[in-house]
């Protein structure tokens, strides 16, 4: 058997196309355009590829795109002068800190300054404590793409066994509030969890979030499960330089009954919930 690969790219670009109509018509009807504001520290060079594809699809949906690009050697102090003046600005309708942050800043503070309302990724400690309360709050756009693609795939997941490896704020955590909403069973595991091949052989939903190369391999998957594969590392195979997920793909494909691809899974989904969350945000203001 080898498993349905579930199309992250397509669904995508659906959203895209969706978040793109909203835009026309936010700007036809009433003159507004929306504005995302990225903000880059350093020169990290997978933060920088990232940053440049968030400028390029804010674009190519039609909204504004501000991109500020820091010295490493920024302070703090500068940095948080340059989030207040993104909150005051009215063009500006979601503002992005590309993490990780240089250590001599303090992420928390950094995040914890911008105004809610205006934090695409979710990770203010208010949209967390809102999320996890059940309430309306921006939710970070890797673990909304994740969903979109685990509903795309089942429809309702009412009652299925989801097991997440990884607790990272970016995605383990705000991944497992929202499998609860949807009702599912969820089992959080991590690095450091015991016999986590057998934990994770009772998901029907299997999300590998743990930031190492192909460390999940089919022995880790119950037949007929769903794994989404959230990792994006780089390895040297054969003298050349690969992108590859946490999963391993070959042998989770013989047991799984459809997997996400690396890349073309998840990645492309992360980017659309960010334009998303964009429009979201400057529709609710
Ligand atoms: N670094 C890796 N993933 C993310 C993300 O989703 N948002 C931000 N701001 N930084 C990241």
């Amino acid at each position: 058997m080898s498993a349905h690969l579930i199309d992250g790219k397509a669904i995508a670009a659906r959203l895209r196309e969706r978040v793109a109509a909203c835009v026309a018509r936010l700007k036809a009807e009433q003159g507004i355009v929306p504005g995302l504001a990225v903000v880059l520290v350093g020169n990290d060079p997978a933060s920088t590829v990232y940053v440049r594809n968030k400028g390029i699809q804010t674009i190519a949906a039609g909204m504004a795109s501000f991109e500020h690009k820091l010295p490493a050697e920024t302070t703090q102090a500068e940095l948080l002068a340059l989030i207040a003046q993104l909150n005051a600005d009215p063009a500006v309708h979601g503002i992005l800190v590309q993490l990780p942050l240089p250590l001599h800043i303090d992420a928390d503070a950094v995040i914890n300054a911008i105004n809610p309302a205006k934090d695409v990724d979710g990770f203010h400690v208010t949209n967390v404590g809102l999320l996890a309360t059940g309430q309306r709050s921006i939710v970070p756009c890797t673990p909304l793409g994740c969903l979109m693609l685990l509903r795309e795939h089942f429809g309702n997941l009412v009652g299925r066994n989801a097991v997440v490896i990884g607790r990272s704020n970016i995605v383990g955590k705000p991944v497992v509030q929202l499998l609860l909403r949807e009702s599912c069973t969820v089992t959080i595991a991590h690095s450091r969890t015991e016999r986590l091949p057998t934990i994770c052989r009772r998901a029907d939903i299997l999300i590998a979030a743990v930031g190492r190369a192909e460390m999940i391999t089919g022995d880790f998957i119950k037949p007929g499960a769903v794994v989404i594969d959230v990792g994006i590392n780089q390895i040297e195979r054969g003298g050349q330089v690969r992108l590859v997920g946490d999963v391993e793909r070959e042998s989770a494909a013989e047991i799984a009954d459809a997997m996400t691809p690396v890349p073309g899974g998840v990645g492309p989904m992360t980017i659309a919930c960010l334009l998303a969350n964009t429009v979201t945000a400057c529709c609710r203001h």
